[in-house]
């Protein structure tokens, strides 16, 4: 493949980004308050990283809201962030359509709440069409379930005949998850200064670049985004391959 003199000379932003939101109880606890007021601080944060995200051309922006595992937390603590996710569809949806944000939720509507299945319906349906941000949240989401979940559909398909199990291949695999359609992450961050996935996108995170801070979410700012995106840009992917010098003749 010819390589592009251009390209490589005006670093251009990741086209997803996807964060996964850690350290609000810790947040909360340096200020000796509620787990529940960093998770409230949490939110003004979302609502700062959404704005910015299309300002520094992030077309998808995926944020981990609340995982597979987080029923394992006390069910008061589980009622807050279901309360969250509530009163930031109800409070953002028009402001979010305003600014031409297409919301989608990925993660299992077992065991939510009905309103907050419809809530997350009707954010879905109002903003669908919408072009200046693509925002994906997580929410009761998890990994292996994603891909469990398509385990199944494409079992079903096969007994079914519509579909040939030798003939399956990634990006058929890929179309069966919840992120059909969406690139994937070319960055993930993880706030907080934990290292690890969580069972955040563990499909399409194989190749992404991954930038981790020390920065507690509700602390997370456009100046965090912007030097995550920086690092992200002096990194050299190689996806298996050669280095662009490398591959452009370079013998060292
Ligand atoms: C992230 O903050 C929010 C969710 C996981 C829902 P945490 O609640 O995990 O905060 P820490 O990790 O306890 O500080
Ligand atoms: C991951 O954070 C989930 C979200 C940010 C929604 P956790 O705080 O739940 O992850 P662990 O338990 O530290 O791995
Ligand atoms: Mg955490």
């Amino acid at each position: 493949m010819p390589s592009d003199a251009s390209a490589s000379q005006a670093p251009r932003p990741p086209r997803h980004v996807a964060i996964i939101m850690d350290g609000n109880g810790r947040w909360a606890k340096a200020r000796h308050l509620p787990r529940v007021m960093g998770h409230r601080a949490g939110v003004a944060a979302v609502r700062a990283t959404v704005r910015a995200a299309p300002e520094l051309g992030i077309e998808y922006l995926t944020l981990y809201g609340f995982s597979s595992e987080n029923w394992k937390r006390p069910r008061t603590e589980v009622n807050d962030l279901m309360g969250l996710l509530r009163m930031y569809i109800r409070e953002d949806l028009e402001e979010l359509h305003r600014n031409g944000v297409e919301v989608k939720v990925i993660g299992a509507k077992t065991h939510l709440e009905g309103d907050i299945v419809q809530l997350i319906e009707e954010a879905q349906v109002r903003t669908r069409g919408n072009t200046k941000l693509k925002l994906i949240i997580a929410f009761n989401y998890g990994g292996q379930d994603e891909i469990v979940e398509a385990a199944r559909r494409i079992a079903k398909d096969a007994v079914g005949g519509k579909l040939k199990p030798e003939e399956l291949d990634r990006e058929q695999f890929a179309s069966y998850l919840a992120t059909a359609g969406i690139p994937d992450p070319e960055l993930v961050i993880r706030t907080s200064g934990e290292r690890r996935l969580s069972n955040f996108l563990i499909w399409q995170a194989a190749y992404s670049e991954f930038v981790f801070t020390d920065t507690l979410w509700p602390d997370f700012t456009k100046a965090h985004l912007v030097a995550a995106i920086q690092e992200f840009q002096g990194r050299d992917r190689r996806f298996g391959g050669l280095s662009t010098t490398m591959a452009a003749g370079g013998n060292t």
